[in-house]
Parts: C-alpha cells; sequence; structure tokens
C-alpha cells in the first residue's frame, strides 16, 4: 500500500510539472512525460498482479494458440538458478486428451464429478500448461513457481483466467490408470509433473482471498 501511495504520489507530482509549466524547456516536458508514462506502466502492472486471482469457472471460447504461446515466452523469461531453465512445459488443448484424463478422474473420484459444475478435471479451463520440473535441479521447484506466476500474471494482463492446480497434476503423475495421459505429454526421463495451470476466458470474478499481512515484514 505505502508502495502504491508513493508511486501514485510521484505520477501526481510529474503531472503537475508538466501542467504548471514548472518544466521551461521541451525536453524537461519530455523528460517528465516519459517518466509519467513509466508510472503508468508501473501501476498497471502492480494493478494486474493485485487483481489476479484463480479462477475455476471459465467459458467454452477456446483461448488462440498466439496468446497461449505469448504466455509461454512470458514464462520461460522468468528468472532461474543459473539459467538452467530446469523445466519441460506442455499445452493441452484438444479436449480428447482433456475429456478422456477427465474421465480416468471420474472413475477414481466419483464423488467430485458428482457435482453438476464438473465439466473437466482442470477446473473446467479449455487449455491447460503442465509444467513438469528436473529433480536433479534443486532450483527447479523455485525456478517452476516463478515460471508459473509469470504465466498467470501475463494471462491476466490478457483477460484471461488461470488457476494454478497441484492435484490434477499429483493424480496424472501418480494414477496409474491415467498412464497412457502422462506418457503423451513427452516429458524428459527424469522429469516429474510439479503443477499445471488451467487458462480460460473467466466465466467467474473471485474477491480476493485474505492475505495475512504480519507473514511479510521488515527486520531494523
Ligand atoms: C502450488 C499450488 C497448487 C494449487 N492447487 C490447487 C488445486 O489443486 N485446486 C485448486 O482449486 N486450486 C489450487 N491452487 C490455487 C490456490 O487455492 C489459490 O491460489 C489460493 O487459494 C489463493 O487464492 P487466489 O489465487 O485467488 O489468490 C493451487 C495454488 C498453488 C500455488
Amino acid at each position: 500500500m505505502k508502495l502504491y501511495k508513493s508511486i501514485v504520489s510521484a505520477l501526481c507530482l510529474a503531472g503537475m510539472m508538466v501542467s504548471c509549466g514548472t518544466s521551461t524547456t521541451q525536453q524537461s516536458v519530455e523528460a517528465a512525460a516519459a517518466s509519467v508514462a513509466e508510472i503508468d506502466t508501473g501501476k498497471v502492472v502492480i494493478e494486474t498482479i493485485m487483481a489476479r486471482r484463480s479462477v475455476r469457472q471459465y467459458k467454452a471460447r477456446p483461448v488462440g494458440r498466439d496468446t497461449v504461446q505469448m504466455l509461454l515466452e512470458c514464462g520461460i523469461n522468468a528468472p532461474n538458478g543459473m539459467n538452467k531453465q530446469p523445466w519441460a512445459v506442455r499445452v493441452i488443448d484438444n479436449p480428447d486428451y482433456i475429456n478422456g484424463v477427465t474421465e480416468v478422474f471420474k472413475q477414481v473420484n466419483p464423488k467430485m464429478a458428482a457435482d453438476p459444475g464438473f465439466k473437466n478435471m482442470f477446473r473446467n479451463a479449455p487449455t491447460v500448461i503442465f509444467v513438469a520440473n528436473d529433480p536433479v535441479a534443486s532450483s527447479s521447484p523455485v525456478d517452476c513457481g516463478l515460471l508459473g506466476e509469470n504465466i498467470m500474471i501475463a494471462a491476466k494482463a490478457l483477460g484471461l483466467g488461470t488457476c494454478c492446480l497441484g492435484s490434477s497434476a499429483a493424480f496424472i503423475q501418480n494414477t496409474p490408470q491415467a498412464a497412457e495421459y502422462l506418457e503423451k505429454l513427452d516429458l524428459p526421463k527424469g522429469y516429474k509433473l510439479l503443477f499445471c495451470i488451467a487458462v480460460g476466458y473467466p466465466d467467474e470474478s473471485p474477491a480476493a482471498k485474505d492475505r495475512d499481512t504480519s507473514k511479510a515484514k521488515f527486520i531494523d
């Protein structure tokens, strides 16, 4: 909140410099305008981060592959230990795969599938991004987490909803009946599915869940 307030104050100051004629030269007006633009961009990024929520209901509308490609590029540009990139990312938008593995899920978890809102095991999303890590690289769970967050923030910026799903990935990784679907992901030898990301056009706008601000503090 403090950071947000400083940004807004800086924005107002820059705006005043331009409007009150404090900047006498064209150059300083341009510099002020550039810093306003920079602050505006920063504000949009922060608002996007703060507005992201896990979405668990999606419209049937498919997500274009160009859009998903953009998400993947944002993902793989995440910081990662020694740039080892110890991840394998797979996109599934094929309804045969999604519905097929969901049938297996329904047989194993009949109670969960009985929910009238249940359409598929990925919170009803039309596209799923699977993220696997190389357990040999000790930083890989952190690296994959950062990749996932980049994808989810980029998706939010593009009007898409997402939900990080640990349970769906664990199901595919650990359920013998789902082995053929794990194999179809064509992961490198030794890699393990860590989580997947449901992606789609949101059909709900969930409120933010409470956050415990005392978990993050300054130490003097
Ligand atoms: C590693 C991880 C695993 C998660 N697994 C699931 C899951 O299996 N099912 C689900 O509905 N949500 C899952 N979530 C979403 C969390 O429940 C959600 O992020 C959390 O409740 C905070 O809500 P928000 O994302 O709307 O801020 C997972 C999130 C993370 C980071």
